[in-house]
């Protein structure tokens, strides 16, 4: 197993300078990033987490406060990847100095190293207001899941007229200012030419090999995440089929009494055999 363990954090000057791929998953806890930490470049504490942890049926409901207490236990449990955490939906759409109280809350109470929010062209003013005042920023764009209900849903992005929006926001959210620009589900040739026209490192998810790094939903590559599997997820693990059998093979020890055995109880005298 390869470790990638760097003597400082990560930070998003030390990320776009990296050489190599940037190495980009998501974490909600505490156990998960000290997992995850060694291999990553990149932690986000994404707002995917009222799907995948809360059982929502999409981003929308997710508050400052769940960010504040998700990012604090990835924070802990990490000490290589730079923590980035998102700004879940309603925290700062509405103006540059909403976008600015919400990020440096969320970057005080948390300690991580950026925020990364949605939008292109829309949102560049927020982007440049942010960076302009020391909020490192990642822009996301292409499939935006706050906006599900605009889109028409979670689709892949980018065919046809389509392709020249997503291409102005990249261009929009690079000149505000933002480190990184983070694309999902967008046609690979469009992300393609996105990653090799801006000069920040695109990160893909559903987007393109020629990205400057990848990311995916740690529960979605580990296989403990199903009700919603979209095609640009691997799955590297089937780590919900161990679960599954471990705790049936707990639910049998109970019901026949074979656990707790003589090794987990204190002072329980052993049966003659
Ligand atoms: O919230 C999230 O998990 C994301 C993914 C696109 C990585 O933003």
């Amino acid at each position: 197993m390869s470790k990638h363990v760097t003597a400082r954090r990560h930070t998003p000057r030390s990320l776009a300078a990296l050489d190599a791929p940037i190495v980009a998953l998501t974490a909600y806890t505490t156990p998960m990033a000290r997992l995850m930490d060694p291999h990553c470049d990149l932690l986000l504490v994404g707002d995917s987490l009222g799907m995948v942890v809360y059982g929502m049926d999409s981003t929308l409901a997710v508050t400052p406060e769940m960010m504040i207490a998700h990012g604090q236990a990835v924070v802990r449990g990490s000490q290589n990847a730079c923590v980035a955490i998102d700004l879940p939906f309603g925290s700062y759409q509405q103006s540059p100095q909403q976008a600015f109280a919400v990020s440096a809350e969320i970057m005080a109470k948390t300690g991580a190293g950026c925020v990364k929010l949605e939008g292109g062209v829309e949102m560049a003013e927020t982007v440049h207001f942010l960076t302009q005042r020391g909020i490192p920023v990642i822009g996301h764009i292409g499939l935006k899941p706050q906006s599900v209900h605009t889109h028409g849903g979670f689709r892949t992005v980018g065919r046809g007229s389509e392709a020249e929006q997503v291409m102005q926001d990249a261009k929009a959210i690079e000149e505000a200012g933002a480190f990184s620009v983070l694309i999902e589900s967008t046609m690979e040739p469009l992300a393609r030419e996105i990653s090799e026209t801006l000069s920040v490192p695109t990160i893909g998810i559903g987007a393109s090999p020629a990205c400057g790094g990848q990311i995916l939903v740690g529960e979605d590559m580990l296989g403990l995440f199903s009700d919603f599997t979209p095609r640009f997820v691997k799955r590297f693990a089937a780590i919900g089929e161990q679960v599954d059998k471990a705790v049936a093979e707990y639910a049998e020890a109970v019901r026949n009494r074979s656990f707790p055995g003589p090794e987990q109880c204190v002072g329980m005298l052993k049966k003659d055999s």
